[in-house]
């Protein structure tokens, strides 16, 4: 491979949208920031320019960063952020992944306007697993507030109460047609017709699942989160916040006197209210531009028709049609045995409201996250340079829970003690442990899907159902031939999912909801890996420009 290298230059940028301007993070002035592109086997160097008034660090989700995890980026896990005035260059290189990924702020709600996509080409000379397409174009989901969404979720914490839902959701950065003040505000995608182009559509947003559709167009799924999975065809795509779905769209050969909206829409389950909106773009044929304008605007322009915002069902068949393509070139190397066995519950509940305060969770109560029932609270110092030294007093302990601290029918009625104690806590991994987790939703405040991200590795989906685990009946329905592997998946709302991974990196990995809000409110967790006894299985000493905290 060879060497790439990004400046990113974090600034403050009045950005417009919703006929709202304000001032926002961005890399190098733009909302999405730039598409980093490297090939399978290259050294990506990306120096970090802190220009702006926040204290930042930039995480490149799904990267696997083997052996280079002072370059994961979430703050206060693997690094101190780079404040105001300070450079960092995070250094790693692409193992064994090809397809799309996204890179994102990982500093409270930064994301909001830090993100972007991350291309991974195939290494020179190896063709796609499926005809080359004729163009290739990331479309990436955000999400957008008229006001500062630091501002939204410093308020809510303090209240204990649910942040206000976004304004609009965006396409590439534009909210589209269908809201007030954005009919010139929409992304617009001109085709030939008789090709096939690459779509590869990033879910940025903070906080919500979205369906994605093309008006009379088909889609066919051929990778997702880096992975090459079984083609499949779908109208509809459903895509949790940090998930990643390369499709191939063939457009008509006859050019139709149509455009089409491509539009996304949420998929939401819980008991929150969520801004059901829809944001869109253009699918337009180039022909078109010949026609004169006039006869242009009689084209008519046609809506795809969405799943309705709870679709369960619609989630649970789309999910289960991904399979690896686990064939000789790409196989799927799953763990057949596990060395270590963990059953988490994720959810919602509440904590007490601090003295001196008024909460507006449940009767009173403070709004919290948890795994196990532990809501994780970062460090001021970043768990990795602990690790790494040793030094562990004060800043984390190695206790995290392995089963929940009460058992219950987890999709009844909830027990009377959900009260959720806080910590730092991890669990610590030997190297090459090969490990199960089974994440369990338990539903205390209302059944909801939770997208869980694993940092530092690719994880296999075994299985997934509703109600409650059954470790008696389920693990002999696990696929271990051709299970997905993915760095993101949803706990089923309700329900289950059973995952493995072999912790062959070293390191210390978070683990957390891709919804921002939850990971805000503590629903996240660390892994620590230990050296091996080989050089090459051991993490390096830290950059010397590693931020200090
Ligand atoms: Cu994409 Cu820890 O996040």
């Amino acid at each position: 491979g060879i060497t790439r290298r990004y400046t990113f230059n974090i600034v403050a940028k009045n950005i417009r949208r919703l006929c709202h301007a304000k001032p926002v993070a961005t890399v190098n002035g733009q909302v999405p920031g730039p598409t980093l592109i490297a090939r399978e086997g290259d050294r990506v160097l990306v120096k970090v320019v802190n220009n702006a008034q926040y204290n930042i660090t930039i995480h490149w989700h799904g990267v696997r960063q083997l052996q280079s995890g002072w370059a994961d980026g979430p703050a206060y896990v693997t690094q101190c952020p780079i404040q105001t005035g300070q450079t960092y260059v995070y250094n790693f290189t692409i193992t064994g992944q090809r397809g799309t990924l996204l890179w994102h702020a990982h500093a409270s709600w930064l994301r909001s306007t830090v993100y972007g996509a991350i291309v991974i080409l195939p290494r020179r000379h190896v063709p796609f697993p499926f005809p080359t397409p004729h163009q290739d174009i990331p479309i990436i989901f955000g999400e957008w507030w008229n006001v500062d969404p630091e501002a939204v979720i410093s308020q809510a914490l303090q209240t204990g109460g649910a942040p206000n839902v976004s304004d609009s959701y965006t396409i590439n950065g534009h909210p589209g047609p269908l809201y007030n003040c954005s009919a010139k505000d929409t992304f617009s995608l001109m085709v030939a017709p008789g090709k096939t182009y690459l779509l590869r559509l990033i879910n940025a947003a903070l906080n919500d699942e979205l369906f994605f559709s093309i008006a009379n167009h088909s889609l066919t799924v051929v990778e997702a989160d880096a992975i090459y999975v079984k083609p499949f065809s779908t109208n509809v795509v459903v895509l949790a916040p940090g998930q990643t779905t390369n499709v191939l769209l063939t457009t008509k050969i006859q050019p139709p006197n149509a455009s089409f909206l491509m539009s996304a829409r949420p998929y939401a389950t819980g008991p929150a209210t969520f801004d059901n909106s829809t944001t869109a773009g253009i699918l337009q044929y180039q022909t078109n531009l010949t026609s004169s304008s006039s006869s242009r605007s009689k084209f008519r322009l046609l809506s795809p028709s969405l799943p309705t915002i709870n679709d369960t069902n619609f989630v649970t068949s789309f999910t289960q049609k991904l399979k690896s393509l686990a064939n000789n070139q790409f196989p799927a190397n799953v763990p057949q045995k596990v060395d270590k066995q963990f059953f988490f519950t994720v959810g919602l509940g509440t904590s007490p409201c601090p003295k001196n305060q008024t909460c507006q969770g449940p009767n009173g109560t403070k709004l919290t996250a948890s795994i196990n029932n532990v809501s994780f609270v970062l460090p001021s110092i970043a768990m990795l340079q602990t690790h790494f030294s040793g030094k562990l007093a004060g800043v984390y302990t190695t206790d995290f829970p392995n089963n929940p601290p009460f058992p219950f029918n987890y999709i009844g009625p909830p027990p009377n003690n959900t009260m959720v104690t806080s910590g730092t806590k991890a669990v610590v991994l030997k190297f090459n442990t090969s490990v199960e987790v089974v994440l369990q939703d338990t539903g205390i405040l209302g059944a909801e899907s939770h997208p869980l991200h694993l940092h530092g590795f690719n994880f296999f989906v075994m299985g997934q159902g509703f109600g409650n685990y059954d470790p008696s009946k389920d693990p002999a329905k696990f696929n271990l031939v051709d299970p997905m592997e993915r760095n993101t998946v949803g706990v089923p709302s309700g329900g289950w999912v059973a995952i493995r991974f072999l912790a062959d990196n070293p390191g210390v990995w978070l683990m957390h909801c891709h919804l921002e809000v939850h990971t805000s409110w503590g629903l996240k967790m660390a892994w620590v890996v230990m050296d091996g006894t080989l050089p090459n299985q051991k993490l390096p000493p830290p950059p010397s420009d590693l931020p200090k905290c």
